[in-house]
């Protein structure tokens, strides 16, 4: 079927595509490579590549010698941080358009250039969500159909990774669960061992499950009408270096850097919900997979719960007695009420992912929470920044400061998320 608009072309064209290449990716192989990771100097577009887990993927993508455009409004704080560490580590291989994902003609022109997609960017929060339902469902519904509208427009579409979340289950209100070592857990044998899988029904809660929801729905469905390389990956929790975790997002980073500053937690709900962690390495490896093998159908087209699964799961209060062995002591915790849609429990079943792709998660726990502690203890909180040259440091800025001034977004308010 012809589906593809034509009519749309922007004048930002760049002609006929070529393939793409992430095939030098570090430590992943690529059982499939295809055609759309072989051999082309086009960068890799990341939205949302200056956030936790676009920064880390940029990273390792760019080890391997392939060039990234991130794509962001740097809202996130925090962002910039890690711009200014990427610029340190890869230099020129680093491109950068301060743009925002609500702005369509911005967004058409970095994927005329792409040879791949992972779209990122978005309003991460639930919290925030409550707030600005709007502002919520703009950026992350509307942001991710003009990013589909983009690539549908083009000759040969660049295969797309979309990060999705455990939300879209909904608060899971019907899986009866106990309490086992200050943990939930389900009572049914077979979730308990294998996870909640793909095969759930959806059910969005709260203004952020409903517009990831609709986004990760959207792009499934423009894999089935219009034949999109697509995929989606709804996603448990993340940790690792370069989150910049908060009361809002990022908990095991937000817990972290709190114990490191000696300041208190508030615990929403009784600390006893179950959640399985990802490491982002393992997350990483996971993206460079699904794209390598676009072409198989058990990955286009298809979503897949990503996690720690049941084998890397941790409760809150699990998280507050690995700090005291960690930092040798524990923060002051003050008592908060549940939150809207918070599940009690949550594991994902990779086994979709891992038949169609052959990943498994690799990092424990205890390793990786180890490991972020350290970044954030030795790195990311130390009090005097890291030596920088000041010709780096200048030239980093100055093209920062002239893609916000060169590429303003069009018609669209910047504001923090
Ligand atoms: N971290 C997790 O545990 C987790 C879990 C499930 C799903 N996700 C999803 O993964 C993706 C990345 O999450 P993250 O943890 O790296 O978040 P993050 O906040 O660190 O990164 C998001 C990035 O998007 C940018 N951004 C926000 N609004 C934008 C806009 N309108 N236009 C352009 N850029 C914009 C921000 O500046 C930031 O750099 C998000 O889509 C999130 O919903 C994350």
């Amino acid at each position: 079927m012809k589906t593809r608009r034509k009519e749309n072309q922007s004048p930002f064209d760049n002609g006929p595509k070529s393939g793409a290449g992430i095939d030098s990716v570090r430590d992943v192989s690529w059982p499939h490579t295809n055609a759309h990771v072989a051999g082309s100097d086009k960068p890799v577009l990341i939205t949302g590549g200056c956030g936790f887990i676009g920064i880390n993927l940029a990273h390792r993508i760019m080890s391997g010698g392939q060039s990234v455009l991130l794509y962001d409004n740097l809202s996130r704080p925090g962002a910039e941080k890690n711009l200014r560490w990427l610029r340190q580590q890869h230099g020129d291989l680093v491109r950068i358009e301060v743009a925002d994902v609500r702005d369509p003609h911005a967004l058409r022109n970095a994927v005329d250039r792409a040879s791949c997609i992972f779209h990122f960017a978005a309003q991460v929060a639930v919290t925030t969500s409550l707030v600005d339902a709007i502002h919520d469902f703009n950026v992350n519904a509307g942001g991710t159909l003009n990013l589909l509208e983009a690539i549908r427009a083009q000759d040969d579409p660049p295969p797309l990774v979309f990060t999705s979340t455990n939300k879209v289950y909904g608060g899971l209100p019907d899986v009866r669960l106990r309490v086992a070592n200050n943990r939930y857990e389900p009572e049914d044998d077979t979730l308990r061992a294998g996870g909640i899988g793909e095969d759930r029904p959806l059910d969005f809660h709260s203004p952020y499950g409903c517009s990831k929801g609709t986004a990760d729905q959207y792009v499934l469905d423009y894999a089935r009408t219009f034949g999109l390389p697509t995929a989606v990956f709804r996603m448990s929790c993340i940790y690792g270096p370069h989150q910049f975790g908060n009361e809002d997002q990022g908990w095991v980073a937000h817990f972290l850097i709190r114990a490191l500053k000696r300041e208190p937690i508030t615990l929403y709900g009784d600390g006893m919900q179950v959640r399985d962690i990802l490491f982002i390495d393992d997350l990483v490896d996971a993206f460079l997979l699904a794209q390598a093998n676009m072409n198989n159908r058990q990955v286009c087209g298809r979503a897949f719960n990503v996690g720690g699964s049941p084998a890397n799961t941790i409760s809150l209060l699990d998280l507050l007695r690995m700090i005291k062995a960690l930092h040798g002591e524990r923060p002051d915790v003050r008592a908060g009420a549940w939150r809207p849609g918070d599940q009690r429990y949550y594991v994902s079943n990779v086994a979709k992912l891992s038949a169609a792709v052959g990943w498994a998660p690799k990092v424990s726990v205890r390793e990786g929470v180890g490991r972020l502690y350290e970044w954030l203890r030795d790195y990311a909180l130390r009090p005097r920044r890291r030596a920088m040259s000041v010709d780096a440091a200048r030239n980093s800025w100055s093209e920062v400061a002239h893609e916000r001034v060169s590429r303003p977004a069009r018609g669209v308010r910047q504001e923090a998320s």
